[in-house]
């Protein structure tokens, strides 16, 4: 067997420079939904498939083509976080905890989807999940926090879409009279469409077929069938984001591709992306946690893609951490005590690094004035010389040099 072995299509590599990127990413993230109550939860990277079946919907493409599963087992590769959130609160109790109960995820994720720009078969997801009310205002909440981090991280040519789709009851009968409505029309749609109408009415509003959307215009709103209390309930979340100034469009034709949802949806595009403009969404599960065996529990809450964040927001080149020492020598018999000055230096928390590539004393100062060392230590048969790289001072050591870097990191000189 010979030839080079590459990643797998549509995974990718996270080189340092864009390890940076995306600390920032985590940062941001840990910030904003920290201060606004949000613990830190991981689940397993493998989950039982069937939470997935039953949870996200056995009829949603996630579900029918897009699961990584073992075929010993019953277990799939997470395709998305909410049902593992909603899994380890029943499993750990958490409905006893003081509710809601706000918990937020960093993690990686697997679908089977045909690669693209911002499609990859294992991408990351920033989410945030809370479970235990069904008060509007955390909806509301659960929005502005989204809002919050893709303005704080720098995403551009932002759009958010929100919608109600009221309860799964409200949503069959409303499916019965678009396809009833669909059927009346037959003979302007496009063959897809007639060819769906049993399968999936609401596709038709996606249609780009023009004697379709001539048809769209006039269709029946979900939006419109709303009971009194779902309608009330998206009401006062729309009356807290006007308050707050977030701007939105009411999208009656939002279509979100997992099963659970009930009451509000919502989703941030951004126009810096292309086909793939999704960057964020969610919404109201109200019957997730039963669906999965749990008691009663309302929950809301959303995900972002980290690499579409990242596709739509500038972000500036992060500059390498700072290097306090690099210790360079002489001649190679003094590599020993010079290693032992470097893990001396790291011991006391200083970012120190060591010649360990064959250089020349010459190359040796070249390559520490490169990443931009604080000091330089040279150790060489007349003992160690320290030089401070800003001022350009040298010191011959007497004890110790790491106490001397840390006392001149200080200011202090040297
Ligand atoms: P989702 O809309 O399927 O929702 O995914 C959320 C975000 O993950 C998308 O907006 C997109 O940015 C990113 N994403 C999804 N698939 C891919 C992919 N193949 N490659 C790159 N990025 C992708 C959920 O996953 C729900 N769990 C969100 C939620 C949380 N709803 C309530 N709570």
């Amino acid at each position: 067997m010979s030839g080079r072995i590459q990643a797998p299509r549509g995974t990718f590599d996270v080189l340092p420079a864009q390890a940076s990127e995306r600390a920032e990413v985590e940062a941001v993230a840990r910030r904003v939904l920290e201060r606004a109550g949000y613990g830190r939860i991981e689940t397993p990277t493998f989950e039982a498939t069937e939470l997935f079946s039953r949870g996200v919907g056995e009829s949603t493409d996630v579900v029918q083509k897009e699961m990584y599963s073992f075929h010993d087992g019953g277990f799939t590769l997470r395709p998305e976080g909410t049902a593992p959130v909603c899994r380890a609160y029943v499993e750990h109790g958490m409905h006893k905890l003081p509710q809601p109960v706000r918990l937020w995820y960093l993690s990686t994720f697997f679908r089977h989807e045909a690669p693209q720009a911002g499609r990859f078969r294992q991408f990351w997801q920033v989410g945030a999940e809370a479970l235990g009310s069904d008060d509007p205002a955390i909806d509301a909440e659960s929005i502005l926090l989204l809002a919050e981090l893709l303005e704080e991280i720098g995403a551009r040519g932002l759009r958010l879409r929100l919608a109600s789709l009221g309860t799964p009851e409200t949503r069959l009968s409303y499916r019965a009279e678009l396809a009833a409505y669909l059927r009346s029309h037959e003979e302007q749609l496009s063959p897809e469409v007639r060819a769906r109408i049993a399968l999936n009415p609401l596709r038709a509003f996606d249609s780009d077929d023009p004697g379709t959307q001539a048809v769209m215009a006039n269709a029946p709103l979900l939006i419109d069938r709303l009971t009194a209390s779902d309608a009330e309930h998206f009401q006062e979340v729309r009356d807290l984001l006007d308050d707050c100034d977030l701007v939105y469009d009411v999208d009656p034709t939002l279509v979100r591709g997992l099963d659970y949802y009930s009451r509000t949806v919502f989703e941030f595009t951004s126009s810096e992306l292309g086909a793939q403009s999704g960057v964020g969404g969610g919404g109201r599960y109200d019957g997730l946690v039963e669906m999965i065996g749990g008691p009663p529990t309302p929950g809301c809450g959303w995900a972002a893609g980290v690499e579409r964040i990242l596709l739509a927001s500038d972000h500036p080149a992060v500059a390498p951490p700072p290097v306090d020492l690099f210790v360079a020598y002489s001649d190679t018999k003094y590599r020993r005590p010079a290693f032992s000055i470097a893990a001396e230096a790291r011991r006391a928390r200083l970012a120190a690094q060591v010649e360990l590539a064959g250089r020349s004393l010459k190359g040796q100062l070249k390559q520490a004035d490169r990443i931009g060392a604080r000091f330089v230590a040279i150790v060489s048969e007349d003992g160690t010389l320290l030089k401070d790289m800003e001022s350009g001072e040298q010191t011959l050591v007497q004890g110790s040099v790491v106490a001397m870097v840390l006392r001149g990191r200080g200011g202090a000189g040297l």
